[in-house]
């Protein structure tokens, strides 16, 4: 055993392999993961940058890189996970057949519980597709446990397909109340000689009843019984709709919508899971006050329905920008605080951190510590590519709060500063020029521009526009929004 601490209510953010060795052996109830797949239509980045993509694709062309990136981070979480624990692993038909090998492996073929197929209700896969083969609608879950003993609580759902049509045909009868009402068989399928006698002059079926006769009496005083009128007939147990708990889920989920564009959970992130897939998870494999891990966490949905289901929780991710949507989807969500109810660990914090980032990283950092510098809202740019060298806006906080409420949080709207961003650390007078045509293409007469620091020349373009009345360009370093940041904590 480590003698390291858990730490729950936390965000870790950085490459869970590292993040992963600080949390103890045999420490967390359950695992939830959805890495990016081997595909490139599935991103790694966020907001999907199309430069970032390529590489992804490159460095995960083939399955093997693909298990070999996977297998030492899957090894760490089977050391965290309990031995009573349960671990569910997110993909799709790209590298499943391969992560399926991967798995039996690490966890042994024995403790495989499940192949979950999500089968997406709609989705890209089930209105395009190549003409030379079929559509895609599903994704995998597959479900292990580390050991035989482990936590597991049946799921019931109302929403399969086909299910109320099935309620509507059984449940065929109505009591005086209103009350609907199935009748089912009350007769034994094998003999059970001590279960045959006969209630109030019914005679018994061949192979005796379901039940005792003292259970006979208790659901007869309940009203659970059905009589039919002739007495050769049978009697026959009553079940009630309103008691019915919905359908035993089964291994297809074929109930639970996927993320759309309108979705009202939606945040703009492309491989988004709906709250209601995890809390199913979250439901059937753990109990309240159960530490649950999601070291692939995106924008936190796994964390999400954690919180909601009074869970403690782990969340990891590469990507700071997912660890900062996180903590603003917790505080939107529940009013929770960072550094007070939760807590977001190694984020960047000096410059050299920052140099190290990547590009697109460092842009949406800089554009949503801005926002926090100057009280409005940050918000970075969706597309990076052909967006003529504005990397983000600064929205008045009512404007995006009510936008936000529209669900549209990355539309347009006329009151904006633009943003522009240099990870380097002297931005230069091209560097201003292109902004202002930026700025001036965009329709505004004032910007931020962000970077390590200015050479003489830009500063003293930035005056002159000033001066005559034609833009005004703030120059912003990097060090004022660490000091700002630090001081906000
Ligand atoms: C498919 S997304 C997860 C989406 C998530 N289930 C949700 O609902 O928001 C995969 C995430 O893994 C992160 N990631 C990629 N490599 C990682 C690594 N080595 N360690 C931690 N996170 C990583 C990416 O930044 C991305 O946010």
């Amino acid at each position: 055993m480590t003698s390291y601490q858990l730490k729950t209510q936390s965000i870790y953010s950085g490459d869970c392999l590292k993040m992963l060795k600080d949390i103890p052996d045999e420490s967390v109830d359950l695992c939830y993961l959805d890495p990016p797949f081997n595909s490139n239509r599935n991103y790694e980045v966020f907001w999907g940058d199309v430069q970032e993509k390529r590489a992804f694709a490159d460095r995960f062309g083939d399955a093997e890189a693909y298990i070999n990136y996977m297998r030492p981070r899957v090894m760490e979480l089977y050391r965290v996970l309990k031995k009573t624990g349960s671990f569910y692993y997110h993909c799709d038909w790209h590298a499943s057949h391969y992560v399926k090998i991967m798995l039996d492996e690490i966890f042994s073929f024995g403790n495989f519980r499940n192949e979950i197929v999500w089968k997406r209700k709609t989705g890209r896969g089930e209105t395009q597709h190549k003409s030379n083969e079929f559509g895609v609608s599903t994704e995998s879950i597959f479900f292990y446990t580390k050991t035989r003993k482990s936590t597991f609580n049946s799921q019931y759902s109302f929403d399969a397909i086909g299910y109320d049509e099935y309620l509507k045909k059984t449940f065929r009868h109505q009591e005086s109340d209103g009350r609907i009402y199935r009748i089912d068989n009350l007769a034994s399928p094998s003999l059970r000689p001590n279960l045959i006698y006969d209630y109030k002059g019914y005679k018994p079926p061949k192979n005796g009843w379901a039940i005792s006769k003292e259970k006979m009496i208790k659901w007869d005083k309940e009203g659970r019984l059905y009589f039919p009128k002739n007495k050769r007939g049978r009697i026959q147990r009553k079940r009630y709709l309103d008691e019915v708990k919905g359908k035993p889920v089964q291994n297809l989920w074929d109930d639970i919508q996927p993320i759309s564009s309108h979705s009202v959970e939606r945040l703009g992130y492309p491989t988004q899971k709906p709250i209601s897939l995890m809390e199913r998870i979250i439901n059937a494999s753990s109990n309240k006050g159960d530490v649950i891990l999601d070291a692939f966490c995106g924008c936190g949905t796994t964390l999400i329905a954690a919180q909601k289901l009074g869970r403690k929780w782990i969340g990891i991710d590469i990507s700071p920008t997912a660890c900062r949507v996180m903590s603003q989807r917790l505080y939107d969500l529940y009013k929770l605080r960072e550094g007070k109810d939760f807590y977001v660990e190694d984020l960047p914090k000096t410059e050299e951190e920052l140099r190290a980032l990547p590009h697109f990283e460092f842009q949406n950092w800089a554009v949503i510590a801005l926002g926090q510098l100057t009280n409005t809202t940050g918000v970075p740019n969706v597309i990076k590519t052909g967006d003529f060298g504005i990397d983000g806006r600064l929205y008045p906080i009512e404007i995006e709060k009510k936008k936000k409420d529209d669900k549209d949080l990355f539309g347009d709207t006329d009151k904006y500063l633009p943003v522009q961003v240099k990870q380097m650390d002297k931005a230069g007078r091209p560097d201003i020029d292109n902004f202002v045509s930026a700025i001036r293409r965009d329709g505004r007469d004032k910007g931020y521009f962000v970077a390590f620091g200015y050479s003489k020349d830009a500063e003293k373009e930035v005056k002159r526009l000033w001066k005559v009345g034609e833009v005004d360009i703030n120059l912003i370093e990097v060090s004022s929004l660490l000091k700002a940041e630090s001081m906000s904590k």
